[in-house]
Order: structure tokens, then sequence, then C-alpha cells
């Protein structure tokens, strides 16, 4: 039997994941959104499953509106919620984004106890939190993406800058998934082995940072309506395969520490060993004072985002 995989919201970026993910035959998909969305829901399974015979895969996707189909996912993904508008910032989205997730959260744990979930919906740091605090499953089966996104806007911006593949570029992003809370991480990227502080010099690299920290404000303005999607469903898809396939890759992700990086109960962005089991390793750089304050401040803006919703 495939694996199977259910994504909870069928908007741009749930779509648009599911449309990436059973292209790659690699589990059977469930596109899940409220009941008076069914019928585009299930038109867009059937029209993605329709790719079949010429994309070449043989895994299915349907479109529900009924989490019973959801039962016993290895992988649920919460994408529902309403994206932010230009001028919005992503804890403008708070108060109905928890309802939302709550409910999500809710019924799909009843479902599939013993799935791990990967959180989308905005504001992500604090709806992670919802989804810990309402499934109460332990901390190696509930993340958050958030990281995999911003590395790879980061990455990009690099690349553009010194016009090289993006494939060459490896870096981190750390921090909260927040215009402010991000924490692009120089002394941890590098291109093709050769350090970033050796190609560029601190005041350009200083505007890339502020770059990919607006990464997604950049888009939401440029979109006029909704925010990304293509992107972003790539970030959540390298999470679920190296979940599926056991790859233990390392992707930042949002997690709960517990001590790690001096942080306690809180979730936030750093590095983690995703594999079968989930969260399987968080990964503790030796910060810089300066570094690990801009992760502390990070965490303390979570910490305000959290403490305005009643749970
Ligand atoms: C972004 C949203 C989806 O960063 O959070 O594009």
């Amino acid at each position: 039997m495939r694996p199977k995989v259910s994504i909870i919201g069928a908007g741009a970026t749930g779509a648009t994941m599911a449309h990436r993910l059973v292209e790659k035959n690699l589990c059977d998909v469930v596109m899940l959104d409220v009941p008076e969305r069914l019928n585009p829901t299930k038109g867009k399974a059937l029209d993605m499953l329709q790719a079949g015979p010429l994309v070449g895969f043989s895994t299915s996707i349907i479109g529900t509106s009924d989490y019973k189909d959801t039962e016993n996912s290895q992988i649920v993904v919460i994408t529902a919620g309403v994206p932010r508008k230009p001028g919005m910032t992503r804890e403008d989205l708070l108060h109905i984004n928890t309802q939302i997730v709550r409910s999500c959260a809710e019924q799909a744990a009843t479902y599939s106890p013993h799935a791990i979930f990967i959180v989308f919906s905005n504001p992500l740091d604090a709806m992670v939190s919802v989804v810990h605090r309402v499934t109460q499953f332990p901390r190696e089966r509930i993340l958050g993406q958030g990281g995999a996104l911003d590395s790879a806007r980061w990455r990009t911006f690099i690349a553009m800058e010194l016009g090289v593949s993006a494939e060459d570029v490896q870096g981190l992003v750390l921090g909260g998934h927040t215009d402010v809370g991000m924490v692009p991480l120089p002394r941890y990227t590098s291109v093709a082995g050769i350090p970033l502080t050796d190609l560029l010099d601190a005041e350009r690299i200083a505007q890339l940072i502020q770059r990919a920290r607006q990464g997604g404000t950049e888009i939401v303005q440029l979109l006029g309506e909704g925010s990304a999607y293509y992107a972003p469903s790539a970030a959540v898809i390298a999470m679920i395969e190296s979940i599926l396939l056991d790859k233990k890759r390392i992707i930042p992700s949002s997690v709960l520490l517990q001590g790690e990086y001096g942080l306690q109960d809180i979730f936030l962005g750093v590095p983690v060993v995703l594999g079968a089991r989930g969260a399987e390793k968080i990964i503790e750089l030796r910060l810089t004072p300066d570094e690990l304050a801009q992760l502390h401040k990070a965490a303390a803006l979570v910490r305000e985002t959290i403490s305005k919703i009643a749970l």
C-alpha cells in the first residue's frame, strides 16, 4: 500500500502542493476543502489525475470535504486559512486563521492520530503552536514550514546577485517566518563550498538579507491578491519527500524548542533532520552572540503573537 498524504486546504498553495506531489509517484494524495468548495476541489483532483498517462505516474489523488477520506495519513499538511492582502502582515491573519487551523487540526488528528503534521498557514510559528496544543502530538510529529522557503529565497537572491546556479548556493535562514523575525545566516552560507563572505562585501550581503526577509511581502505586492504559492509548495514537498523517503535532509523548520538555543516551549525555525519519524534531530549551531540575540528576538515576537490568542 502506498503512503497517504492529506492536504487540508485546496486553495492555490494546497492545490499546487497536491499537483507537485502526485506527479512524484511517491504517495497517494487527498486534497480536502470545505463542503462549499467540494466540487472545485474534486474537479482540481480529477484534472491532476488525468495528467497521469502523459506524465507517467500511477499514484492517485482525490478531492473531498470529508475528513474520513484522510484516515491513516502518514503526513497531514495544513494550508487552510486566509492569505494576506497587500499591506497586511502575516500576523494580521492571526485571529481568523487560528479558528480555521484549530478546527482542521482537530478533525485531521482524529482520523490520523499517528501522522506527522506539517503546518503552512500563517502566521506560521503561531499556527504550529495551535496545532501542537490541539493535537498534543510529540514534537517530532509537528513541523512548520517557514525556513525551507525562506532559505530558498535567500539562496535564489544570492544566485541572482552572483550570476551562478541556485543549485550551488547553500544557506540557512532560521528564526520566525516573519519579515522582522527571519534570521539569515551569511556565516553558514556558501557557493559551491566558497564562503559567501569571500564573494560579497558586508553591505551587499545586508541588502540581500533585507530582500530575503521581505521575499514573501514582495510577492504579495506584485500579485495584488493572495500570496506566493509556487516556491512555498516546493518547500513543503521537499519536507514531505525527506520524511517519506527517510532522506534525513537538514531543512530549517519550525519545531518546538525545549532548551535548544536557550529557548523553551516555543516553535521557531531551526535546522532539523527530517526523516521517517519526522523531526528526528535538531541541529544546534554555534551562533555568535549577535546571531543568538536575533534568534531570541524572533522568539519574543512569536511569543507576543501567541499571547494574543486564547487557546
Ligand atoms: C510566503 C507566505 C506564504 O512567505 O508565508 O510567501
